[in-house]
């Protein structure tokens, strides 16, 4: 295996904030050239949740990197029980992913990685789930819409998750991804202490509800910090074969939830 200690090129989404600033700031700190997309506050200002707004994402990180790119890290996400979720989580994932997918196939040792979610290990909304995988967002916001207006609003953020995991299965072994050198993966944290989480946990009786949600045996609730170092290493170099996993982060909620026999 060789690795260089040359700066590399990465972008990271949702840089503002949370999961995607800690790993901003540890990259730019290593040395790396770090692009900074967000909605406020970064290098590139964009709204990942329209397409517009995707390919104007696509286009001013490539003008940056002069078309090549070494790593692109998604985290730019919501938690809200309306369709804009799926908008943001899902297509503002994908999306971006493939857009930057050329330019890191130019890079000599290219890796990407988004940021999923325990919750992505449910299996709800199936409806919202299929129409993000058939990649038709008009259709898939009309679903989770629909969703919404029966008041099950909640499953949408879980099957944005859902929906990403799946999609990492399908694409990440592909002539695009893997037959190009690119590894793909994503990590899966279980409670992770940003403004997300304070948002989404402000009662008591909320707190506690996200408490049984994910049991996190193993030090528990993890700061920001703790999942951007493993997307660090996913999308070092040092990561030559893990392609398709999504890595939980999560202090063994997975294991909880999931049960022994599960391998
Ligand atoms: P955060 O709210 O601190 O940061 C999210 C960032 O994404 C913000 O800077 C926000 O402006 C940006 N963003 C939101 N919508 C956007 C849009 N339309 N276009 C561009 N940028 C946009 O949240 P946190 O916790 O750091 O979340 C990061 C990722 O981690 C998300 O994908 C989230 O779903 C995931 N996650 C978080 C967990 C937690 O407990 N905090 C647990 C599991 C997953």
């Amino acid at each position: 295996m060789t690795t260089s200690s040359a700066p590399r090129g990465v972008a990271v989404t949702g840089a503002a904030s949370g999961i995607g600033k800690a790993l901003a700031d540890m990259l730019r700190a290593q040395g790396d050239d770090v692009i900074g997309v967000d909605l406020e506050n970064a290098d590139v200002r964009a709204d990942l949740g329209t397409p517009v707004g995707r390919r104007e994402a696509v286009r001013a990180v490539l003008e940056r990197t002069g078309g090549v790119l070494d790593a692109v890290i998604a985290c730019a996400g919501i938690s809200a029980r309306v369709p804009a979720t799926i908008a943001v989580n899902y297509f503002g994932v994908t999306e971006l992913l493939e857009g930057l997918r050329p330019a890191l196939a130019r890079a000599r040792a290219p890796r990407a990685a988004f940021v999923g979610s325990i919750v992505g290990t449910k299996d709800v909304a199936p409806e919202v789930v299929e129409a993000c995988l058939a990649g038709d967002e008009p259709a898939a916001l009309a679903v989770a819409a629909a969703v919404a207006d029966e008041g099950a609003g909640g499953a949408l953020y879980p099957a944005s998750k859902n929906a990403l995991a799946r999609w990492l299965r399908r694409v990440s072994v592909t002539d695009e991804w893997a037959g190009a050198g690119i590894p793909l993966n994503a990590v899966g944290p279980g409670v992770v202490l940003t403004p997300m989480h304070a948002a989404v946990a402000v009662t008591e009786e909320q707190r506690r509800i996200v408490e049984q949600a994910v049991p996190m045996p193993l030090n528990g609730h993890a700061e920001p910090e703790v999942v951007a170092r493993a997307l660090r290493w996913l999308t070092s170099e040092e990561n030559t074969h893990v392609t398709g996993q999504v890595l939980y982060v999560d202090g063994g909620a997975e294991v909880v939830l999931r049960g022994p026999d599960r391998v």
